[in-house]
């Protein structure tokens, strides 16, 4: 068996026998609620292709059939994790990878990452704190948060950390005063069309106050390295980068006007995990980065730098969950509703407004005929639903008992897992 690493030291173990038969995965429909009509259109037919094979991190696969541990788990595939950030470098070999964090800040992953050479984006003091557990020195952080706290930052810097993030005068004041002459660049607000979970509101400024605020970055001491953007998370269109590299080359040409030399663009997270079918493969996002790149600063590329999370580890990672009760709420009801031992609160956060819809498996049944189940998790809460109106079905002779894995499950579920809501333990995981 492939030796593993338990999250829990004390991972209780179930032995249980069942058929290796498996049902076909379901494999709704790529387009969420957040997906351009443009996309959408260029995605559909083949997203809406049924039963696509999930991508199997075979590791991970092996250990869950010979260990058979409790649910719910997560277990992560390393070598996958390895497989990506390989790819990841080939598609843009002019970029350096700083891997986000918080997609799994697992120690198993952040040192599998640190010996590929890999830097780090985080997004607090534990994170930082996590990094350099890993082996990585502080030169390989940048602290990414554009909300940070004045302690938290004269902290980093004491540790030797010389990159931030800002989008506000306020912030901008605090790293002056607790970072000085530390390198700092400014996110800008970009649209996030395409992206399944966009991230565009919240953070960033617009252009004309970011050449503003890296003017006067320079006034405060400061080093301006230049300009970050997010095109939103599970990004589905590769072209959105094209508008956003553009108006970071607008703030580069304006700050040299104002005497500022910017020398850096962060092009943010948003590469895709393998949720459904349709998604383009990782070279037409390097190729779609590099036009716009060449469009902009033609041969002469600023540094530039990448925040993946989710394309890092979430194919990685399987979910295997048991099936607590299948029940109709009438007789003639033609919907089921499927309980699992996870839910919103044990990991699943990510299907809020059924966004990320991951692929789900059903183990051990013999029927091949599906039906349409409405999934949802353990806890008493009746936000805990998962799925209700995308088109998932599963087995007609799913009961309780039977197991389910759900896949590409390895980012942004751990962390989200809640601590004992309801009684219930956060999500344990495993690293083979
Ligand atoms: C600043 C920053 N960088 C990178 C990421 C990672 O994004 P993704 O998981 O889409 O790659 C996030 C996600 O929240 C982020 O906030």
């Amino acid at each position: 068996m492939t030796k593993i690493a338990a999250a829990s030291a004390n991972a209780p173990r179930q032995r249980r026998s069942r058929a290796d038969t498996t049902q076909p995965v379901n494999a709704p429909a790529v387009s969420g609620p957040a997906v351009n009509s443009q996309v959408r259109a260029q995605l559909a037919p083949q997203a809406q292709v049924a039963n696509d094979p999930a991508p199997r991190p075979e590791g991970a696969l092996r250990f869950l059939s010979e260990a058979q541990p409790a649910t719910p788990c997560l277990v992560v595939d390393l070598g996958v994790v390895a497989r990506k950030y390989a790819e990841l470098q080939a598609a843009l070999p002019r970029a350096e990878i700083f891997y986000a964090v918080k997609a799994n800040p697992a120690p198993e992953i952040l040192g599998r990452l640190a010996a590929a050479g890999s830097s780090f984006d985080t997004a607090s003091a534990g994170e930082i704190r996590a990094v350099f557990a890993s082996g990585a020195r502080p030169e390989r952080v940048s602290f990414g948060n554009t909300i940070k706290k004045p302690a938290d930052i004269a902290w980093a810097y004491g540790e030797g950390v010389r990159l931030f993030a800002f989008d506000a005068i306020e912030e901008l004041r605090k790293i002056a005063a607790h970072a000085p002459g530390a390198e700092v660049y400014c996110r800008i607000l970009v649209e996030a069309e395409g992206a399944l979970w966009p991230l565009n509101r919240k953070f960033g400024c617009v252009p004309d106050m970011a050449v503003e605020l890296l003017t006067e970055a320079q006034a405060l001491g400061l080093k301006p390295a230049g300009v970050s953007f997010h095109v939103g998370s599970q990004q589905q269109d590769p072209t959105q980068w094209n508008r956003a590299i553009a108006a970071a080359g607008s703030v580069f040409r304006r700050c040299a006007d104002a005497g500022v030399r910017l020398s850096m663009i962060d092009l943010g997270g948003g590469f895709p995990a393998d949720y459904a079918a349709g998604i383009a493969g990782i070279g037409a996002y390097g190729a779609a980065i590099a036009a716009a790149m060449n469009a902009q600063f033609g041969d002469a590329w600023p540094r530039l730098i990448i925040e993946p999370g989710r394309y890092m580890v979430a194919d990685a990672g399987i979910i295997e969950a048991e099936v607590l009760l299948v029940s109709r709420k009438s007789a003639g009801d033609d919907r089921r509703w499927v309980y699992l031992d996870i839910g919103r609160f044990g990991g699943l956060a990510e299907t809020e407004g059924e966004a990320i819809r991951y692929r789900v498996e059903a183990l051990g049944t013999v029927a091949k005929a599906t039906g349409p189940v409405i999934l949802a998790g353990p806890t008493c809460d009746s936000a805990d639903i998962l799925y209700d109106k995308a088109d998932y079905r599963l087995p007609l002779d799913l009961k309780a008992g039977d197991r389910v894995r759900l896949y590409s499950t390895g980012a942004y579920t751990t962390t989200y897992s809640a601590v004992n809501f309801n009684g219930f333990d956060p999500l344990r995981a495993y690293f083979v």
